[in-house]
């Protein structure tokens, strides 16, 4: 069965938006969810959290960044064109409910899986303040939408061409100073942008989760890759997660882990590119 691409455009540079037409991912998927999709059948297997479904349309929306050679064979498809596979939801649904104030924070392209948790906290009743960012406001993405969905919202970019001059988790720790009683912070971004913002938030009496999806591999408890180790115990990504009490995941571990398939990872990316201008995709 093939998967049709109904909407595709890029929202930020490398930065892609794509709706797939998928009516049973739909029905069932839920705020904090992947996906495992396969452009075709030789193709790799590659997890990409839910951005957003619409159960009646039977449609699911995934945000994906070119990195290497799948996400760059992915953005160039158009609308009309399908996929092979489009499997899901995977992964434990994000934990909401009812709880009082929600601090979402979200950097770069982990703004993307942050956008279903704002509607689904705020509406199961929560008062949800999101706070995203981004290297530069070029980069920065759903901004209008994560405003709709949230109470109140931040911006922070790095070199201050919009919002807060400096990172999400400043004005992170502002709203835990301000005397306001936050009772969870939900942090996705990069592993760095997580560790750090775990250490901001641990002093205070607030719950931390992290979302772990891009460690993931191929997503289904086979291949071994998302082994994270939270609280001394050995866990896996795709099965457990992604979302896990920060105050107990081994950052340090994570960062070396990611950082060991880069070599492979960007000699693929390279072989696809000189493919491409030999004219071969
Ligand atoms: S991604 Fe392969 S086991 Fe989890």
């Amino acid at each position: 069965m093939a998967y049709r691409i109904l909407e595709k455009e890029e929202i930020a540079p490398s930065v892609h938006r794509m709706v797939v037409d998928a009516p049973d991912v739909a029905k069932a998927a839920k705020a904090g969810q992947f996906i495992i999709l396969r452009i075709n059948e030789l193709g790799e297997r590659i997890p990409l959290t839910i951005a957003d479904f619409e159960k009646e349309k039977g449609t699911v929306t995934v945000i994906f960044q070119e990195m290497g050679k799948t996400t760059k064979q992915l953005a160039k498809l158009s609308a009309g064109e399908s996929l092979e596979d489009f499997v899901g939801p995977l992964g434990t649904p994000s934990d909401i409910r009812k709880l009082g104030t929600i601090i979402l924070v979200g950097g770069g392209i982990g703004v993307a899986p942050l956008y279903p948790q704002a509607i689904s906290y705020t509406e199961a009743g929560n008062r949800v303040i999101s706070v995203i960012g981004a290297r530069n406001k070029d980069l920065l993405i759903l901004e209008d939408e994560m405003r709709k969905a949230s109470s109140e919202l931040y911006i922070a970019t790095d070199d201050g061409s919009k919002g807060h001059h400096g990172f999400v988790t400043d004005i992170m720790k502002k709203i835990l100073d301000s005397g306001e009683k936050v009772v969870r912070v939900v942090i996705i971004g990069p592993p760095i942008m997580m560790k750090v913002g775990a250490g901001v938030a641990s002093p205070y009496d607030v719950e931390i989760l992290v979302s772990l999806n891009s460690i993931m591999v191929d997503g289904t408890g086979m291949c071994g890759g998302c082994r994270v180790t939270v609280g001394g115990k050995t866990r896996f990504t795709c099965v457990d997660g992604p979302e896990f009490d920060a105050r107990k995941v081994d950052f340090i571990e994570l960062m070396n882990k990611l950082a060991m398939y880069r070599g492979e990872e960007i000699i693929a990316a390279e072989k696809y590119e000189e493919e491409c201008r030999c004219g071969l995709h």
